[in-house]
């Protein structure tokens, strides 16, 4: 019988070295099917603006759609933990509005932590949500919501800066870490020093979870796979077979057949 994962798990893992799995996901569907895998955590993440919307960036996402996505994630009731993306500028403003987005996703969208993206510039907001009860996950490094201000989905090598806001996300008590698109050493030194969990895309391996975005490990998306994606499946191809097929027998009056008909 599984137990619900919690943020006492999480750090749990990190002090026994156990790793935590965490994927995005938007709906009920792939919610229940990823919980059945046995995921520690299903971030309702932005990228849906990417995959779900089919947007360049994130930028577009709003809070309105935020708590939709994740209400439906949520009915899937799962075991794993359910944390969500504050959209930009739903958070980046004030520290009033920034509490008052978090307690949204959870009062109406039902997760149980929020993440938003950014370190030393958003320490305050962590800090005032944090105090507000509400678990905060941290994002530094590659922070696509800033994609005009990095020049582009850009690695990030700033090892000083990566560690002043890993440090200062940790200080303002954030329950955890996401690191995105960084050097493996670097966030390997992150992760040492830092006692809550880091979390990384494109991050390599000596963080204490890894995350993908559902899309590219199930192989869903079409174009360009960054290098730190694994495609563990091509459900996009194995879709286009069974349309293609479906297609042809409507066509041929071969579907449906007696055994689909009353
Ligand atoms: O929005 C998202 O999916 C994310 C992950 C890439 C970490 O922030």
């Amino acid at each position: 019988m599984s137990k619900k994962v919690t943020t006492k798990a999480f750090l749990k893992k990190k002090e026994t070295g156990e790793k935590i799995t965490a994927v995005t996901a938007y709906d009920f569907s792939f919610a229940r099917l990823a919980d059945e895998a046995g995921i520690d955590m299903i971030l309702v993440g932005d990228s849906l603006g990417m995959v779900m919307q089919g947007h360049a960036s994130t930028i577009p996402v709003t809070m309105e759609e935020m708590i939709y996505h994740t209400k439906i994630v949520a009915r899937a009731n799962p075991f794993c933990m359910i944390v969500a993306d504050l959209p930009f500028l739903s958070y980046q403003t004030d520290v009033y509005t920034a509490v008052e987005n978090a307690g949204l996703l959870l009062k109406e969208g039902f997760a149980e932590a929020v993440k938003l993206e950014g370190g030393v510039d958003v320490a305050d907001k962590i800090d005032a949500i944090t105090k507000a009860g509400i678990p905060v996950q941290g994002h530094i490094g590659l922070t696509p919501q800033s994609v005009h201000q990095m020049g582009g989905f850009r690695i990030q090598r700033d090892e000083q800066r990566i560690l002043k806001d890993a440090r200062a996300v940790q200080e303002a008590g954030a329950l955890s870490l996401v690191l995105e698109g960084i050097p493996a050493d670097i966030a390997e030194k992150v992760t040492k020093e830092l006692s809550i969990p880091t979390i990384g895309i494109g991050a390599g391996v000596h963080c204490d979870g890894q995350i993908l975005v559902m899309h590219d490990l199930l192989g869903l998306n079409r174009g360009h796979v960054p290098k730190f994606v694994k495609k563990y499946s091509n459900l996009g191809d194995l879709a286009v077979k069974a349309f293609a097929e479906y297609a042809k027998e409507v066509k041929d009056g071969a579907f449906p057949g007696e055994e689909h008909s009353y």
